[in-house]
């Protein structure tokens, strides 16, 4: 399952019964028809404008003898009033399947284990870093092929010519800046991180902020399907950024394609300045810098 936009729909009456449990939901009825396997999820919650770690219940609630199907969403660590709103969720972890519990308590006590769960999944300082090694390369080349089919999905011309092959991760493995994080058991991100002189970078129609300092780069960024929407290429960028600083370099440069939105918009909320189009192997992209060091 990945879904790449928020479900968004309106906040209807429930029955009351999370609040007595100590899991208030809002009950959802959403704009569009969902298609969503029933179960418990870690999702995002948004409203009044403000991102929230949550839990979304789709189901019939077998536990209460109940029938009708609900979309439910639980957010933690707070308990807003949401009745009559607009609400809009994004599952991005399936936690478990639907179950009859075979009592109240059982159910309270699942709950408390999903949202332990569920933080965790959401929380971005909940990864594992290692510096790629041969034995990783089938695992990387599975995440580049997810991260190419969904290109090709969404009508992005980025990666549709075979780049990044395995001779470009080789490639990476023998320059050691090849990383891998993955996110506890569930899935990975790879990344190049590189300090060499990118040729490509060599001419810009525009104009870096840096001339003649080292840079750093992030090539060849792919995130596993499964742990799509959990912000890992943001902790990449986060962690390359200071991989850069303790080595004394000053600025970070990436590019991207055009219609690469969820990765322009990762760009611009890192604080990056676009400098100008360049020309990579395969085309134009859009070009990026940041200062990461004084
Ligand atoms: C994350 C999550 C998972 C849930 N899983 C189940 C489940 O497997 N089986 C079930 O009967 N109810 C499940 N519930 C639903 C609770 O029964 C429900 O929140 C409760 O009945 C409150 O509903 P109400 O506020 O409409 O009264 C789940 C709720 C949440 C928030």
């Amino acid at each position: 399952m990945y879904i790449t936009d928020y479900i968004t729909g309106t906040v209807i009456q429930g029955l009351g019964n999370g609040r007595k449990f100590g899991f208030p939901t809002a009950n959802v009825q959403p704009d569009k028809p969902v298609s969503l396997e029933k179960g418990a999820y870690a999702a995002w919650v948004r409203y009044e404008g403000k991102r929230h770690k949550g839990m979304l219940y789709v189901g019939t609630r077998p536990t209460l003898n109940l029938q009708e199907l609900t979309y439910e969403i639980h957010v933690i660590d707070a308990t807003p009033r949401l009745y009559g709103k607009q609400i809009a969720f994004k599952p991005v972890y399936k936690i478990a399947e639907e179950k009859r519990f075979r009592s109240r308590k059982e159910l309270i006590y699942a709950l408390k284990n999903y949202k332990f769960s569920a933080k965790k999944i959401l929380s971005s300082n909940h990864s594992f870093h290692i510096l790629a090694r041969r034995y990783d390369v089938p695992e990387i080349m599975k995440i580049m092929e997810q991260a190419k089919r969904r290109m090709r999905e969404q009508g992005i011309d980025q990666w549709q010519d075979g780049y990044p092959d395995e001779a470009a991760i080789w490639n990476d493995l023998k320059r050691h800046q090849g990383h891998v994080f993955r996110k506890f058991c569930l899935g990975s991100v790879y990344a190049a991180i590189v300090f060499d002189e990118d040729p490509y970078y060599e001419k810009i129609d525009g104009q870096w902020l840096s001339s003649g300092e080292p840079y750093m780069t992030v090539h060849r960024l792919a995130v596993q399907d499964i742990i799509l929407g959990l912000d890992m290429a943001r902790h990449v960028f986060k962690y390359a950024e200071k991989r850069a600083r303790v080595t004394g370099v000053k600025w970070f440069r990436i590019d991207t394609h055009h219609d690469n939105i969820p990765m322009r918009n990762l760009i611009r909320n890192f604080g990056f300045t676009f400098c100008g189009i360049v020309q990579v192997r395969d085309g134009e992209r859009l070009a990026y810098e940041k200062r990461v060091l004084q």
